[in-house]
């Protein structure tokens, strides 16, 4: 899940025509928080938006904005951010005893590029940035990718110890672990010489040699140089370390908090564009490493954007989802989409420590259909057409009782020169059998989306 390691190589994408996105944008005035201002415009949590070239979102994925699972009563998502959050107001108190973290879980989705990638030094070529991993309102928005995206505002803004809780957006494949839509949570923790080093006032938070000057963007190190596991080269070896035990040593809590004392875990070396060291967090669970969150020492570079030149800073992120099916064992990312009451009933706030197993509630029956089309001359796959459009035209078509799909054979005309895609999608819901008729008719919908969105030949 993590942000840097879903690197797919070089990926094509089909953009919608023009046309196209203007038939999006009136039908997203279906949803609540969304209306059409007008022909091109989006209006959006109250912020109207001109649709350009980069318009990608859906009305199916805009219906998420505001339905804030997170902050929903007993939903295993909100068990699970609460459990986080009360485990930092614990570890980190001022002098009165009261909590010193501040805790933000309805910040706006909806961000810049400057929030989302810019401010965290994400490099303009970075694989992360394409249109066919986000959701672009239009080339300058988009709905968020990561909840690090808010922490160049809140660091400004003066805050030093905080959380960000929230759910993000991103185009991905269709899977029972992978949700176009899951929640993350974030966390910086800046501080001082004076507090870093309480006990040994000697000691120093940046290198002698180093001019302490405001980055220019020009001599900001390309990232190929920001390897070094070691420090970056403004901070002291003393400092870096510091934070780092420090950080681990919260982390670790968190997890054997999370998880249990008896958890095995192990720390990975990884690259963040944000920070350096940094490192994820792998726990051992069902005979694999499963990796729970990523984490590292803050470019300095981002607090100098942020005003703040004389600290160092830690900061993490880490998946709700993910630790949500590993603790109550829900083997189904959707399911926590479900309103179905024999889901929900099995969660509760009361007892935050005793988190129950989540049993099924019924397995009903898949039912596996194929579709297989000619795409237009000249177009291939990845090159003219990317997979990830005509998952999110599945989507808006069938919504969530699509389960998986995947492209199970590609062909070229050795001839015509004319390519060809299969994609098998399996459909089932969760709650009732489908009958075949109905998955036939949803099929043919999805076939018809398809000949009219990407002018192709069904086979
Ligand atoms: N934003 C990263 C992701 O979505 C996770 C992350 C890693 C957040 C390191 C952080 C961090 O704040 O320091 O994959």
């Amino acid at each position: 899940m993590l942000l840097t390691l879903r690197v797919h190589g070089s990926r094509l994408r089909l953009s919608l025509s023009r046309q196209q996105q203007l038939r999006l944008a009136s039908s997203v005035a279906e949803s609540k928080k969304v209306t059409t201002a007008g022909v091109g415009q989006l209006e959006i949590n109250g912020g109207t938006y001109a649709t350009d070239s980069w318009t990608n979102v859906t009305p199916k994925i805009l219906s998420y904005l505001g339905l804030n699972k997170h902050l929903q009563r007993d939903h295993p998502l909100s068990i699970i951010r609460q459990r986080i959050v009360n485990y930092f107001y614990g570890a980190y108190r001022n002098q009165r005893g009261n909590p010193l973290f501040s805790v933000y879980e309805q910040l706006n989705p909806v961000v810049t590029v400057q929030q989302n990638f810019d401010n965290l030094l994400i490099p303009p070529d970075h694989v992360s940035r394409q249109k066919s991993d986000c959701y672009y309102i239009n080339q300058q928005h988009l709905l968020r990718a990561h909840t690090t995206a808010h922490q160049v505002e809140l660091i400004s803004g003066g805050l030093d110890n905080f959380l960000v809780v929230g759910e993000v957006y991103r185009r991905d494949e269709i899977d029972s672990t992978h949700f176009p839509v899951f929640h993350q949570a974030d966390a910086v923790r800046l501080l001082t010489k004076d507090k870093l080093f309480e006990r040994n006032p000697g000691l120093e938070l940046f290198e002698e040699t180093w001019s302490g000057a405001i980055a220019d963007p020009k001599l900001i190190l390309p990232s190929s140089k920001c390897m070094d596991q070691t420090k970056q080269p403004c901070h002291t070896l003393e400092a870096v370390k510091l934070m780092e035990h420090e950080m681990k040593h919260v982390l670790v809590g968190l997890t054997k908090e999370l998880f249990g004392p008896r958890i095995k875990y192990r720390w990975v070396d990884t690259y963040f564009p944000f920070t350096q060291p940094s490192w994820e967090l792998e726990i051992y669970f069902k005979d694999n490493w499963l990796e729970v969150l990523g984490c590292g020492i803050m470019r300095h570079e981002i607090l100098q954007k942020a005003g703040v030149h004389q600290s160092i800073g830690y900061a993490f992120g880490v998946g709700l989802e993910r630790l949500a099916m590993i603790l109550f064992d829900i083997p189904d990312i959707r399911l926590f989409w479900s309103n179905d009451s024999g889901f929900l009933a099995q969660f509760s706030e009361q007892d935050l420590q005793n988190l129950p197993k989540f049993k099924p509630i019924s397995h009903y029956p898949q039912c596996t259909n194929d579709l297989s089309f000619w795409l237009p001359p000249d177009v291939e796959v990845d090159a003219g057409f990317s997979p990830n459009d005509f998952y999110d035209l599945v989507r808006s078509v069938a919504g969530d009782v699509v389960e998986q799909i995947s492209l199970v054979d590609k062909f070229k005309h050795p001839k015509t020169g004319k390519s060809s895609v299969c994609f098998r999608i399996v459909y089932r819901h969760m709650e009732r059998t489908l009958t075949q008729a109905e998955v036939n008719e949803m099929h043919k919908q999805i076939g018809d989306a398809s000949v009219e969105s990407f002018n192709v030949q069904i086979r």
